[in-house]
C-alpha cells in the first residue's frame, strides 16, 4: 500500500508531486477494491499512468535529461506489465493484477520516485535557479544627459 507523505514522497516539482500523490491514492483504492470495482479501478490507474509517465516524457525534453533513455524505457515496462495484467483482467482473470497493485506496484513506485524521478526533479530545479549571470539584478543603461 501507499501512503503519500509530502514530507516523505514530494520532489519539490509542483506537478510531479501532484501526479505522483494522485498516483498513490488511486494505486491504493485499486489494491483495496473489491472484484466488482477492481477492473474500473485498475483501467483507471493505467489510463493515470500512461499520463504520468507522458508528462515526465516531456519535463525530460524540456530540459535535456541525460538519462532520459533509462527512464522512459523504466516506463515503457511498467506500462507492459499494466497493459499485460488489464489483458488478463479482461478476460476474468484477476489474481496476478491483484497480487501485483499490493506489492510489485508500490515497491516500484517507491524505487522509481527515490531515483529516477528525484534525479529529474533535481536536474528540474538546478534549471530553474538563476545562473550568477543572469541572476544579476536588471539595471537600464545610464541615461545620456
Ligand atoms: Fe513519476
Ligand atoms: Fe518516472
Amino acid at each position: 500500500m501507499l501512503s503519500w507523505d509530502t514530507e516523505l514522497h514530494g520532489l519539490g516539482i509542483a506537478d510531479m508531486d501532484a501526479t505522483h500523490e494522485e498516483f498513490a491514492h488511486l494505486a491504493t483504492e485499486v489494491a483495496r477494491a473489491g472484484d466488482d470495482d477492481f477492473p474500473l479501478l485498475f483501467a483507471m490507474l493505467l489510463d493515470h499512468t500512461r499520463r504520468h509517465f507522458e508528462n515526465e516524457s516531456r519535463l525530460m525534453r524540456e530540459c535535456h535529461f541525460p538519462a532520459t533513455g533509462e527512464h522512459e524505457a523504466e516506463h515503457w515496462r511498467i506500462l507492459a506489465d499494466l497493459t499485460h495484467m488489464q489483458r488478463a483482467i479482461d478476460e476474468g482473470r484477476l489474481g496476478l493484477a491483484r497480487l501485483y497493485a499490493r506489492q510489485g506496484l508500490p515497491d516500484w513506485f517507491r524505487n522509481h520516485l527515490a531515483t529516477m524521478d528525484s534525479a529529474l526533479a533535481a536536474r528540474l530545479k538546478r534549471q530553474a535557479m538563476p545562473s550568477p549571470a543572469a541572476g544579476r539584478p536588471y539595471r537600464p543603461s545610464a541615461r545620456v544627459p
